[in-house]
């Protein structure tokens, strides 16, 4: 077993940290070493007393690359949750960590103040709060995400779904006999044969 980061990255109330969550358990269910650091949670310990500034939000997205990158090295399957808005600080943990799959929360910025599961929004559009993402501080999109999530458009199923395909498509997780499609097992069958086994 391989270790990997999975950096879900996208706006406050994109729904990244509920599919987080589903893979997490799916993937500890299975017996995987999986840890998540997810970036509410990092910011009362490891990034406790960073802000939002553009400095305060770098310094949290590569404090958390910095563990990410422990653990993937250990065969741990790494999760971070975080709106890292930045893609070069993005790219910047891409490079250092290596086995990176990146994947894009989508959510309208609309969706998400409809959905306001903190309150935080409102706040931020009467101005109580400053600096909010996708409010009155950016979001850089991630151009070619590993995985692009549409969760305005698709169930949490189908999103979690997408993520584990995606592991086992670039091998970070094996493919369980059964879940071989009848079109690979034909080419498996060609193969052995014309090696004379069949
Ligand atoms: S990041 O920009 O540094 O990646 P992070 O994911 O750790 O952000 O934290 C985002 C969470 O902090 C949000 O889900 C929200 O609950 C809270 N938060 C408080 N203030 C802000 C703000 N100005 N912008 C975005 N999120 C904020």
């Amino acid at each position: 077993m391989k270790g990997v980061t999975l950096w879900f990255t996208g706006l406050s109330g994109s729904g990244k940290s509920t599919v987080a969550q589903v893979v997490y358990s799916k993937l500890k269910q299975q017996g995987h070493k999986v840890e998540i650091l997810d970036g509410d949670v990092i910011r009362t310990n490891l990034s406790k007393g960073l802000g939002f500034s553009k400095e305060d939000r770098d310094e949290n997205i590569k404090r958390v690359g910095f563990v990410c990158e422990l653990l993937t090295r250990n065969d741990v399957i790494a999760i971070a949750v975080c709106i890292s808005p930045y893609k070069e600080i993005r790219d910047f943990n891409r490079k250092r960590i290596g086995n990176f799959v990146e994947v894009f929360a989508k959510c309208s910025i609309e969706e998400c103040i409809k959905r306001d599961p903190k309150g935080l929004y409102k706040k931020a559009l009467a101005g109580e709060i400053k600096n909010f993402t996708g409010i009155d501080d950016p979001y850089e999109e991630p151009v070619n995400p590993e995985v692009l999530l549409e969760t305005d458009k698709e169930t949490v199923e189908e999103s979690t779904q997408k993520v584990l395909d995606k592991l086992k498509q670039l091998h970070y997780l094996e493919i369980k006999e059964e879940e071989i499609s009848s079109e690979e097992e034909e080419k498996i069958k060609e193969r052995l044969s014309s090696l004379g086994y069949l």
